[in-house]
This record gives structure tokens, sequence and C-alpha cells, in this order.
């Protein structure tokens, strides 16, 4: 996607941060900037700040920032090219398209409308007469037609063909139904329907347009679900079933089911709050998407061992995105949707209130993994318990769970403590040390937080963020810059190709946050940088002091690249300088 310079540049003159920001976080004025809550973790002290001179946010807590549009990206979870619509949108300025951007867009609407086409010809097929046996089978798994209809559950013929016949008697090109994963091409190039006697789910994005399909057989075949393939309007990563819906709850909390089946029947059931992942692993971008929705998320996957390594799992991805997480644990049943079937809604709803905090969870979840009757499995529990309760920030939960553990255990409550205090002990040790050594670094650079971007060279890199520090500050500085080094001098790829944009964009190098030509974890490291309050004072003479190192250092790296001595070249250098 590509949005010429001119309109990204007239773009972020209009799409002011601070408006932009405002809408969703209350901000104060603080010295020349303003703060306030971060939107994109959950915080008690606002760690969340904005420039509105330099038109850049950063959230100190977690690393977020960027411009207006990296804004809109995360907090609307919109893509690059989205967020500078609906931007441009707000701010009353029409995008000049590009041909092949108008046909790329057209070409997904013809995908939205197919999928919409499709759902309602799946749905009108469970009601019409090709769908007694669908209907049966619902009723059978206690799912009301009311359920049916609020979900647009459908069913696929059982032909090869009849869903390709309908949308193409309907108008839509074969080549749609290919991209959109409803056909699938055989051996011979010949097209036949993906879903065939399959009871339907749509997946439906925050938009409330049909995205995708999961479809599940009626008897024991396999395999048991098919999901749509993902398509130019479909990624199972970024998506979750029934969100949609469940963004809406007034449950103060989602719950995090594994599949189609669980989330119907517990909407079903009122719990309006549930949500799955699409028949994959829970992805950050998923967790994410949970948490601008909510604070809390109570996973709820199936009990079987499968179940359970997909809970730990996701426990850590949750946790990341800044959520409160609770697991609940279900007896006499696999899912939760066998569970309501089960015992009805108001034990699950008890389930629901009494469901484990994390802690509980690993704690209950270690010792299933110890033999507790036997002196060897109380003593490893024991060993494990210690180091996992030491790392409660919290005394009062580490001595709840202390007593816990050495109640599952059956040792003397006082045992286990001392343990765990000497536990504490070695990492509090342990911490100190690394605070220390951090300490007695000099002033650094800041290392970028992507690992990938890590600098090589901190001397150089320091005074590379230096050098653009000043320039973004006051572009006028720039032709100083230009005249002494050039992108290549860099020893930090990112900051030379930062310098780079400056340099064809001189008359605001800002620009760069606006661009498409930097990705996202890039964006966060150059926001941190150039918001960061530069203690030095900016000018010619140190715009020359910076330029000075990168040079030096580049000339060492590249006379070392043809095999000089590199002790020799330094002292030379230092002579030079010295003279
Ligand atoms: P029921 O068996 O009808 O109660 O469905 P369930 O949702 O309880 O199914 P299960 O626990 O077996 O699987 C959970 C989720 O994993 C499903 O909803 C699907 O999203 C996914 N899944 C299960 N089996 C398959 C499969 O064979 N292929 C694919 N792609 N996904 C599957
Ligand atoms: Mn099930």
């Amino acid at each position: 996607m590509a949005f010429s310079d001119a309109f990204l540049e007239e773009l972020s003159a209009r799409a002011d941060i601070v408006d932009l920001v405002s809408r969703h976080v209350e901000l104060k004025k603080q010295g020349g900037r303003l703060v306030g809550l971060c939107p994109f973790h959950s915080e008690k002290t606002p760690s969340f700040s904005v420039s509105p001179d330099k038109q850049l946010f950063y959230c100190f807590g977690c690393g977020a920032g960027g411009g207006a549009i990296q804004f809109a990206m995360r907090m609307e979870n919109l893509p690059f090219a989205d967020a500078v619509r609906a931007l441009a949108d707000r701010a009353g300025l029409t995008i000049p398209e590009e041909a092949s951007d108008r046909e790329a867009m057209e070409r997904r609407e013809t995908l939205y409308r197919l999928n919409r086409e499709a759902a309602r010809f799946f749905h009108q097929n469970l009601k019409g007469p090709g769908g007694a046996k669908a209907r049966d089978y619902l009723q059978k798994r206690n799912l009301s037609p009311a359920a049916v209809t609020h979900f647009g559950l459908g069913f696929a013929p059982d032909d090869w063909d009849g869903l390709l016949k309908a949308m193409t008697a309907a108008g839509f090109a074969k080549a749609d139904l290919l991209s959109a994963g409803l056909v699938v091409a055989g051996k011979t190039g010949s097209l036949y329907d993906r879903f065939r006697g399959r009871l339907i789910f749509p997946i439906i994005d925050l938009r409330k347009r049909v995205v995708g399909f999961g479809g599940r057989v009626l008897d024991d075949s396999l395999p048991k679900y098919l999901n749509s393939p993902d398509t130019p309007v479909f990624s199972k990563s970024q998506n979750l079933f029934a969100l949609f819906l469940a963004k809406n709850t007034k449950q103060g909390r989602l719950i995090l089911a594994e599949g189609y089946m669980d989330v119907v029947s517990l909407h079903q059931a009122g719990f309006d709050c549930a949500v799955a992942s699409l028949g994959t692993a829970l992805t950050p971008q998923q967790a994410m998407l949970m948490a601008k929705y909510t604070r809390e998320v109570v996973i709820s996957y199936d009990m079987d061992a499968a179940g359970q390594k997909a809970a730990a799992r996701a426990i850590g991805i949750l946790e990341q995105a800044g959520v409160s997480i609770r697991v609940l644990r279900m007896k006499g049943a696999k899912d939760p949707d066998e569970y309501i079937g089960r015992f009805g809604r108001e034990a699950f709803a008890a389930l629901l209130t009494g469901a484990e905090t994390q802690t509980e969870y690993r704690l209950s979840a270690l010792a299933g993994q110890h033999d507790l009757t036997a002196d060897e499995g109380r003593l490893n529990f024991c060993r494990e318990a210690a180091l996992m309760l030491a790392a409660i920030p919290s005394n009062a939960e580490r001595d709840i769970f202390t007593v816990r553990a050495a109640e599952l255990s059956r040792v003397a409550p006082d045992a286990l403590k001392s343990d765990v205090r000497r536990a504490r002990a070695r990492l509090g040790k342990q911490a100190g040390r690394d605070a220390a050594r951090k300490a007695a670094r000099p002033e650094q650079a800041l290392q970028p937080a992507d690992r990938a971007l890590r600098y090589e060279n901190t001397h150089s890199a320091s005074a590379e963020e230096g050098l653009l520090q000043m320039v973004f500050a006051d572009p006028a500085l720039l032709t100083e810059a230009a005249e002494l080094v050039c992108p290549e001098d860099f020893s930090a790829p990112l900051l030379g190709k930062l310098f780079a944009f400056a340099l064809a964009h001189p008359d605001d190098p800002g620009l760069a946050f606006a661009a498409g030509a930097f990705a996202p974890e890039e964006l966060s490291h150059l926001a941190r940088l150039i918001h960061k309050p530069s203690d030095v004072a900016a000018g010619p003479q140190a715009v020359r002091d910076c330029a000075g190192i990168i040079r030096d250092e580049s000339g060492l790296r590249r006379a070392v690249a043809e095999g000089a001595d590199p002790l020799l070249i330094y002292r030379q250098s230092r002579r030079e300088s010295i003279q």
C-alpha cells in the first residue's frame, strides 16, 4: 500500500495526535507534554505521554510508541492502510488512491459480499428441507433456534457444488469463490465446495462482516472441524469467534473457550462474554484484542491434557497483554458446553465466581505433576513450589499460598515458609546484582526492546541517537549534519534509515511516523528516542561532535573490513584529532 509523501504530510499535519489520543485517554498537562493512563496496557499510575510539538506518543510502561497513525493502528486494531484511511476520513481528506489500491479494495469488498451471501445461503439451507438432519443434530446438542439465529448458524448441503452453483448464479466469479476459500480446486482443475454436509459457524469480525467459516461434521467422521483458510479478508490469528458479540457484554470479563460449540452454548446460557480462538493456539494479537475490551479473562479450556497445556500457554500470552487471568476447572465434564448441559447454568456461574486465580491454578497444576503420597514427590513439589512462591510480589498473597502449598504436601507451614524466604533472598540478590551491573555502565544508547534491532556499537549508536534527536527537534540542523555524515556512516541500520528518511524529507522529518517506511517495532523504538528529553545542549557544535564520533567509528569499521589492525587505526585517529 503506497500513499504519496505529499498526502501523508498533509495527513500528519491535519490529524492532531492530542485530539486523537484524547478520545481514548484522559490527558493532563505535565511540562511540555501530556500524560495519562496507557490504553495499551493496564496501569494505575500514568506512564503514557504525548508530545504535541513532536506529534508523538510513547508509553514508558509498555514501550508502545509512534505517531497518530500508529496510535490509530493499535487503538482500533487496524492495519496501516486502514488506519490512514480512518484518519483521513476524520480529517476530511480524500485519499488519492492509486488504481491498484482501489482494485484491491474493491476485490475485498466483493469477498465480504460473497461471504455474506454464502452465510445467508447456509442459513437458509439449515432452515429449509435440506437442513432436517442438521436441525436434528442441533436439537440433540440442545442448541435452540434462537441461538441458531443469533449466531447465524447454517448447514452446507452434502453436495459437491451446492454453494458453487448458488453463488455463481448470484453473479459471483469462480475466482472470488476460490479466493474466499469457499471452493477448492481439484487435481483436474475442477472446483468443488470446501464445506459439504457440515454445520456452519460464520466467523464475523468487529465490523460485523462475515470473514470466514468453521464447519463441523454431524457424525464422527474426520476432520471434525474445517475452517476457512486465511484469505485477503480473514486472518485466523487476528480474529476471535464471537468477539463482535462479547465485546458488548456487561459482565466485566471475557471467557476464553476452546471451541465454537462452547461459545454458542455459553451465550445461550446467558454468558454473553464468551469467545474462542479459531482452532489454533491463542496468539498475542488475539490476546491484545481481548485486552482492549476487558481487564479480566477467564480461561475455560477443555479439561483434557491438551486443553490444560493450551491453558498454560494462554496464561503466558495473556499476561503479556496485561489482563488479569483466572482459570476455570470443571469436574465431571470435559468442556463448558458439556458442563452446562450436565449441571446447568447456575453451576457454571458458581464455577465462574470461584474460578482459580493464576497462582492457585499454577499451584494445583504443580501438585498434579508430583506424587504427593510419596516423600520424594512431596520434597520435589516443595522445592518447585518454593521457587514459584518466592516470585510472588505481594506478601499477603505469598503467605496465603505458601500455607496452601504446605497443606497440599502435608509439611509444616513454617518449614515451607522459611524455604520460600531463602528462595526469595536468592532472587533479591540476583535482582540487586543485575541493577548494580546496569548502574555501573556509563550512560548509553537506548537499546531497542526488539532484539533484532539491538545496537552492535553502542558508542556510535549513542552519537547517532543524539544527532537524530537534534535534527528532529530542529530540522534546520539537518543541513549541518548532511554535510558531515551520510546514512551509510551509521552503525545502527535502523538509525541510518531514519537519518536517510530525514534527509529525504528535510521540511518535515517527523513524517517518518506517518509513512509506511518503518515497521511498528521500529517506530516504537524511534518514538521513544525522539521523545526522550535531551540533556545535551543542541546546536551546530553538538551536531558536529556527534557527527565526528559517527564518522570515526565508521572509518574504523571500514578499515577493519579491509583488513587493517583496529588498534593501529584507532591510535591514528586519536592522534589526528589531538593535533
Ligand atoms: P464438539 O465436539 O462439537 O463439542 O466441539 P468442540 O468445540 O468441543 O470441539 P473440540 O474440543 O474437539 O475442539 C475445540 C476447537 O478446536 C473446535 O471448536 C475447533 O475450532 C478446533 N478443532 C477441533 N477439531 C478440529 C479439526 O479436526 N480441525 C481443525 N482445523 N480444527 C479443529
Ligand atoms: Mn465440546
